[in-house]
């Protein structure tokens, strides 16, 4: 069987292309032109169409004659590119799939797509937990991409009966990316750029962004410090963070599953894990001061696998600890069966 993998330079494309050739499958995957990560793919082994997602006919040649897609290539961060070159990468080129799979001279079995946990509006206060029928709720270009693609991908079922499957993932981390997280950096990113650029209105409340700001700024006197989040109260901040493998788990199941056409389900790891642990965890193990950061506003929601599990029988093994234990083995050089990022 022949999978094309879009976006297989990543984090989680080179892990599924790793572990599906494993399993005896053929890969095929694309990158787009210039990717500086073409070496990692290379040394996979598997067939390379390059291509940039908006590149319609490059698009719908690397679909032809493949049995099934994995459809993950996109644009996460917006940085400094434009919103109409965020929808080129990211919904264009979901059409550009659809429309590739349904002309392929091959019958495509099975076209999956990675959507994200951050169209369900997750920035809550009261710890939401999160099914797969809660309304999704953009309130960025990146979310507003990824529900777009989806809505795409049930047209293309009702006009074509195309096998669509969906997927959201949410905070997934690979390599030593467990010990790599809530530099004050991270938390500026956040709440000073996006929650609060010009004209946005921010989330947790405009009459709190002085006093974020303010814990911010504080934190990053301390720039290699590992922020342990919480509101004013001490509540600690919380989020379901996913090990790659366990991602890549999911896929495949959702790859094999003919329950799975049609469906769209939540693949995250065990449960949210509270920022002060995770930052607990870090600092124990690494020489990064441990920063207690009282943030004016709580943020912490959960997302539910339930569905995943009753119906794919997907069962996410790894907590924090674990990661944080293989990302430790991975700087050490062990080999812990990670395509590093
Ligand atoms: N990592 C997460 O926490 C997370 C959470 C929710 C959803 N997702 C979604 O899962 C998918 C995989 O995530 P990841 O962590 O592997 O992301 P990643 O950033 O590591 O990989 C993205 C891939 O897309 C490719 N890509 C980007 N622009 C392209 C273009 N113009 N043309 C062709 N390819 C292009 C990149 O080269 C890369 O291979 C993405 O669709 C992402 O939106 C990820």
């Amino acid at each position: 069987m022949k999978v094309l993998i879009t976006g297989i330079s990543g984090r989680v494309g080179a892990n599924l292309a790793f572990q599906l050739l494993r399993k005896g499958y053929e890969v095929r995957g694309v990158i787009f032109p210039g990717d500086p990560k073409i070496e990692k793919v290379r040394k996979l082994g598997v067939e390379i169409y390059e291509a940039d997602m908006n590149d319609a006919e490059s698009i719908y040649q690397a679909c032809n004659g493949v049995d099934a897609i994995v459809h993950l290539a996109a644009q996460m961060k917006q940085g400094n590119s434009t919103v109409q070159r965020m929808c080129e990468i990211n919904a264009l080129g979901t059409l550009n799939v659809l429309e590739g799979a349904v002309r392929s001279s091959r019958k495509v079995q099975s076209v999956l797509f990675a959507g994200t946990d951050q169209a369900y509006h997750p920035f809550v206060s009261d710890r939401t937990t999160f099914y797969e029928d809660h309304p999704q709720q953009p309130i960025d270009i990146y979310a507003l991409t990824k529900l777009m693609s989806e809505q795409m991908l049930y047209t293309y079922q009702r006009q074509y009966k195309l096998p669509i499957k969906i997927m959201r993932f949410g905070s997934v981390i690979a390599g030593d990316e467990p010990l790599e997280l809530f530099y004050p950096a991270w938390l500026d990113l956040y709440v000073n750029q996006e929650w609060t650029a010009p004209g946005r209105a921010p989330w947790f409340g405009a009459d709190k962004v002085e006093a974020a700001r303010t814990a911010v700024a504080e934190a990053l006197k301390t720039p290699n410090g590992v922020c342990a989040v919480t509101d004013a109260e001490g509540n600690s901040w919380g989020l379901p963070f996913t090990d790659v493998r366990d991602t890549v788990a999911g896929i495949i199941l959702v790859l094999e599953s003919k329950d799975a056409v049609g469906q769209a389900f939540n693949l995250v790891g065990p449960a949210a894990t509270p920022f002060v642990k995770v930052a607990q965890l870090i600092a124990a193990n690494t020489d990064r001061p441990y920063l207690e950061v009282k943030m004016p506003f709580l943020w912490w929601f959960n997302v539910s696998n339930a569905k995943a599990r009753s119906i794919l029988g997907y069962q996410p093994q790894y907590t924090y600890e674990d990661m944080l234990q293989a990302a430790l083995a991975f700087r050490r050089g062990e080999d812990i069966g990670v395509v590093p990022v």
